[in-house]
């Protein structure tokens, strides 16, 4: 039997965090995958071949070529995080409903992928935790074109506040409580990238925004598995 070959097409890649996911679920499986990343900015960490273009445009011409396709929109007008930074100037674009009207329309299967806040029909939903990480980033995926169940979440254990899990955004850094102290991570470290690096699971990314903004791999290898058995 000849072995199954998945091209997939990350649109808006970063620094590949759902990429790499996609790349070990393929492995898991024993299929063959191309991936092609997708940024708006260059990414010289990013671990797969990489085109800068726009998602948008790119997307419309080349859909073609791939088999699989992946979307992380810039979730910054949705997420909690970065709410404080809204209130001053910076304005986001917002490729989400371009995006999915686009994917529908090739009819390829897909996943879009976003913060709990955002537009999207929550068909997983994935939280750290579930897979044995120190990191909570709880996330949306919305799939196109095709359909899998969403597992259950299981009750929280433990918290940010308590040091079981870190908070992973903006700057390196270990993060205040609400009450306004620093919480130092159980499983701390030598450096505090370090610590964010373990929590996440991730070993390839080196820069502090990278890692702000990346989904850990172990999510999409979730989601690859059925993805590309399925379709
Ligand atoms: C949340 S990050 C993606 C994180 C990535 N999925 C990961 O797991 O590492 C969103 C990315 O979208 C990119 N982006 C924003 N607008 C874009 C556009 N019009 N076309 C392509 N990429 C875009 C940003 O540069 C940013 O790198």
């Amino acid at each position: 039997m000849s072995q199954k070959v998945i091209k997939l097409l990350d649109l808006c890649c970063k620094a590949g965090g759902c990429s790499m996911g996609y790349h070990k679920a393929a492995l898991d499986l024993g299929y063959k995958i191309e991936i092609t990343g997708i940024d708006i900015e260059p990414q010289a960490n990013y671990p797969f071949e990489f085109v800068q273009a726009d998602a948008v445009e790119f997307l419309k011409s080349n859909w073609q070529d791939y088999t699989h396709l992946h979307a992380s929109p810039p979730c910054q007008e949705y997420s909690v995080s970065t709410a404080h930074l809204r209130q001053k100037v910076k304005i986001y674009r917002d490729n989400l409903d371009e995006l999915r009207e686009l994917m529908q329309k090739t009819g390829l299967p897909g996943v879009i992928e976003n913060v709990p806040n955002a537009p999207l029909r929550p068909d997983i939903v994935l939280r750290g935790d579930m897979f044995g990480l120190k990191v909570l980033r709880k996330r949306h995926f919305e799939l196109v074109n095709w359909w899998a169940m969403n597992p259950v979440m299981p009750k929280k254990n433990g918290s940010v506040a308590e040091g079981d899990y870190v908070s992973v955004y903006g700057k390196c850094g270990i993060k205040k409580s609400g009450k306004g102290k620093a919480v130092q991570p159980k499983f701390k470290k030598r450096t505090i990238k370090e610590t964010w690096k373990y929590a996440m699971g991730i070993d390839w990314i080196t820069r502090d925004e990278e890692l702000a903004e990346a989904i850990p791999p172990e999510y999409t290898r979730f989601i690859g598995r059925e993805f590309f058995r399925t379709s």
